[in-house]
């Protein structure tokens, strides 16, 4: 049933415009002292806790409980319970969702057409380990004898953006070789990394869900061409190329030695994918036993996600939440903000996640949606974001949810921790900014008591105002550690399977990214043909006749 039409949710709606839509939030918290323990949660590891600060958004006890009964009426806990049990829940591509299972480490068996996934799931990951201990010990060496010092993964989407955000995230914890990312096809990229490296130390994981994907082909072969010219002979690539894939045949024809392949299978998404063998630069830069814990807190989430009450379940509110402001508010975007300059790539990585999932216009039976869906994600990290966008998000006239993401330690405690506490203090003052906002009272005190004279007052009094009544979460992690990191990213990948079943969308599948790919290829060879080209729009065309005239 279309959204819209859904009991739960038109009672939602009714309620929050009748009651809630007008109130700042500040007034709540006056109202109720105890608001700030009613809507934080708390989430151990061994790592310490997180908590989860859900009282600055505009949720009152009632829309939290209406929000709740919307997440029953969608069926959020029978699609919960499919996908655990292995369902082809990604029908259109008729594939189980189970990066679960790659982290499952209760190891209880999960049945795909009747055939338990945890054996081969443990022969990788027995694979992965033995390849990170050879690499890191220096027992696996170059085609000249001497050790790997730096790693080049080669993938794009989602096999590049997660080992990229979880190597810089975890950077801290490296025992491993350097890793280098090269995703773009555009030559500059793999031009720039390769310049700074030596063949006989390098070693290229080319990871490729398909290993058809044209942006990772091509820079693979031009890594491969690279690495030749240095090293003359075809027989040192076997120590120097390794794939990562679900398409064996297609990495042998490329020419990786079969024993250096790393298989992973189609039920896992490519935006989910670095649990699986996906994860090699990962494991290879932090160790294995790093790696295993990334791979322990998604675990401890997923068993979180499947047991809690969906009042306490920590993915759950954080998506009913979003689906609040989504479908009841009309934001269109969501910014997440990490206060942790490790993790600079995290909103980078959740705008793959989020937006190639619930980037969708048609429902699961097929008729276009009459509400909004995925929202638009992104982000940098404080406090650079404030010195670029907050001023839009603080006065501009859209309403922006915002996730402030913030460790309590530091893993870089310098100056006895003084950057650190500015950076907190900042994280915290942003929030509240936020929420509070300024009064034109208060700032016509402040104007008054800087001694500025009545007319100058008049005049710049509107511009010192701030609204306020801009939600934020706050999720206060520990410390990054491979455990917590992974932990964080289960509940935001859980968060947007929720909102997926809300809105009851396919958040599986990526057909949108096809029609550029095929066009991209009918255009290729346009540009170097001689003719002038008519089989476009009159913009394409022109394009086209520029770009080949001026590169003549
Ligand atoms: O962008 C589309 C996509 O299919 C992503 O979902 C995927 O992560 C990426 O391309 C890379 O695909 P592959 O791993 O098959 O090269």
């Amino acid at each position: 049933m279309s959204l819209t039409k859904d009991d739960a949710f038109i009672e939602l709606k009714n309620h929050v415009e009748a009651n809630e839509k007008s109130v700042q939030l500040l007034k709540w918290f006056e109202q109720d002292p105890s608001r700030f323990e009613k809507f934080t949660r708390h989430f151990a590891t061994p790592d310490g806790d997180f908590l989860f600060d859900f009282s600055k958004n505009r949720i009152t006890e009632e829309s939290f409980q209406l929000l709740m009964k919307l997440a029953k009426s969608r069926g959020v806990e029978e699609s919960r319970n499919a996908m655990f049990s292995a369902e082809k829940i990604n029908f259109t591509e008729n594939r189980a969702v189970l990066h679960i299972a790659l982290r499952n480490r209760s190891n209880r068996p999960i049945l795909v057409d009747g055939k338990d996934v945890m054996p081969d799931v443990n022969r990788v990951l027995g694979h992965m380990k033995e390849f990170c201990n050879e690499i890191i010990s220096g027992q696996w060496t170059g085609y000249t004898g001497k050790k790997i010092t730096d790693v080049v993964n080669i993938g794009i989407g989602g096999s590049d953006l997660g080992p990229l955000m979880v190597t810089e995230s975890l950077k801290h914890y490296q025992i491993g070789p350097n890793v280098h990312f090269v995703s773009n096809v555009d030559g500059t990229h793999v031009a720039e990394v390769t310049k700074k490296l030596d063949a006989e130390t390098t070693l290229f994981i080319i990871a490729s869900k398909t290993f058809t994907t044209q942006e990772t082909i091509t820079n693979a072969e031009t890594a491969k061409e690279w690495f030749l010219s240095k090293a003359g002979n075809p027989s040192a690539v076997a120590k120097h190329f390794v794939a990562l894939s679900t398409n064996v045949p297609k990495a042998v024809e490329f020419g990786i030695d079969e024993k250096n392949m790393f298989e992973f299978w189609d039920w896992v998404g490519g935006r989910y994918s670095l649990w699986s063998a996906i994860g090699l630069s990962i494991a290879v830069h932090i160790g294995f036993d790093n790696y295993e814990k990334l791979l322990d807190g998604a675990f401890a989430v997923d068993e979180h996600f499947v047991n809690a009450p969906l009042e306490q379940n920590i993915p759950v509110i954080l998506a009913m939440i979003g689906v609040l402001y989504n479908n009841v508010y009309g934001a269109e975007t969501h910014a997440l903000l990490p206060y942790d300059q490790y993790m600079h790539r995290f909103a980078a990585y959740f705008q793959q996640g989020d937006m190639e999932s619930n980037g969708k216009f048609v429902t699961r039976h097929g008729t276009r949606v009459d509400y909004s869906t995925g929202p638009i994600v992104w982000g940098e990290p404080g406090t650079n974001g404030q010195h670029a966008f907050y001023q839009l998000i603080h006065q501009g006239t859209r309403l922006i949810p915002a996730d402030f993401i913030a460790p309590v330690k530091t893993l870089n405690p310098i100056r006895g921790g003084l950057h650190h506490q500015i950076l907190l203090a900042n994280f915290l003052a942003q929030s509240e900014a936020l929420m509070k906002g300024k009064t034109a009272e208060v700032a016509e005190k402040e104007l008054k008591a800087s001694g500025m004279d009545e007319a100058s007052i008049a005049k710049i009094l509107p511009h010192k105002v701030f609204e306020g009544n801009k939600p934020t979460t706050s999720i206060v992690l520990p410390v990054v550690t491979p455990f917590t990191l992974g932990a964080l990213i289960a509940f935001y990948e859980h968060k947007i399977f929720v909102q997926g079943i809300v809105w009851d969308i396919c958040s599986f599948d990526q057909w949108g990214v096809e029609l550029g790919k095929q066009l991209a290829k009918a255009i290729q060879p346009e540009l170097s043909s001689p003719d002038v080209i008519t089989s476009h729009d009159a913009s394409t065309n022109g394009l086209i006749a520029f770009v080949k005239k001026n590169n003549a």
